[in-house]
């Protein structure tokens, strides 16, 4: 499974890009906002740090005005994927920039016939956001599963990008079912180092260090 980084933080993302943990990079306008830069601006120094997809998000709701702005995230760099929210101005923006070659990432996914209608469209990702579905007592997770048994069933190449993602369960979750791509802020990627039996196992050994006074330099 690839990982992407959902964020616009840059420090964040050098970091996590220097253990090799960083496959591609997901914008919103959201995290846009909360970076406090300029769209065009922060995603180019991203596209400079990141080989992979680095999705950027449209901001117009009609499919003119989506595919202007697409074409115009799509010169930032080879690397863009352009991103637009599943309606249906978005699905038609999708194929329009699909048939240009430029990628395309289907967001605010909700539903199996919301990423059927992607794939159709030519979506390069579709993003279910599981963490939402979660939230109003859904499964986010039976969703990824719904859209991989569609997509294997038809042979779809729109590979799943799981997205909304809020715990280190998500992640396991995700790569289990065989999700393409998860998603996740910083910290929930950190997270997954995490393991109470480390940390009780390792104060152990330290304890031991101490006590014999091992030294190695
Ligand atoms: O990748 C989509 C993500 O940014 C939305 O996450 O936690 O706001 O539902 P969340």
């Amino acid at each position: 499974m690839k990982f992407f980084v959902d964020t616009a933080e840059i420090d964040q993302i050098k970091e996590l890009h220097a253990l090799g943990m960083v496959d591609g990079v997901t914008t919103n306008p959201s995290l846009i906002a909360k970076s406090g830069r300029d769209i065009l601006e922060v995603t180019k120094e991203i596209c400079d740090i990141v080989d992979g997809p680095v999705s950027a998000e449209v901001v117009a709701l009609d499919a003119d005005t989506m595919l202007a702005e697409g074409r115009k995230l799509a010169k930032i760099a080879d690397n863009i994927a352009v991103k637009v929210p599943l309606t249906w101005a978005g699905l038609q923006t999708c194929k329009a920039l699909s048939d240009e070659g430029t990628m395309v990432n289907v967001t605010l996914c909700f539903s199996a016939n919301q990423a059927l209608l992607a794939a159709k469209a030519g979506a390069t990702f579709i993003s279910p956001f599981i963490g939402r579905l979660d939230d109003i007592n859904l499964d986010g997770l039976e969703l990824i599963e719904d859209i991989r048994t569609i997509y294997d069933n038809y042979g779809f190449e729109t590979q799943i990008l799981a997205a909304s993602i809020r715990s280190a369960n998500h992640m396991s979750g995700c790569a289990k079912i065989g999700a393409d791509v998860a998603t996740a802020p910083p910290a929930v990627i950190k997270n997954m180092a995490n393991h109470v039996l480390t940390d009780k196992g390792l104060a152990g050994f330290m304890a031991d260090v101490e006590k014999a006074g091992i030294k190695i330099l």
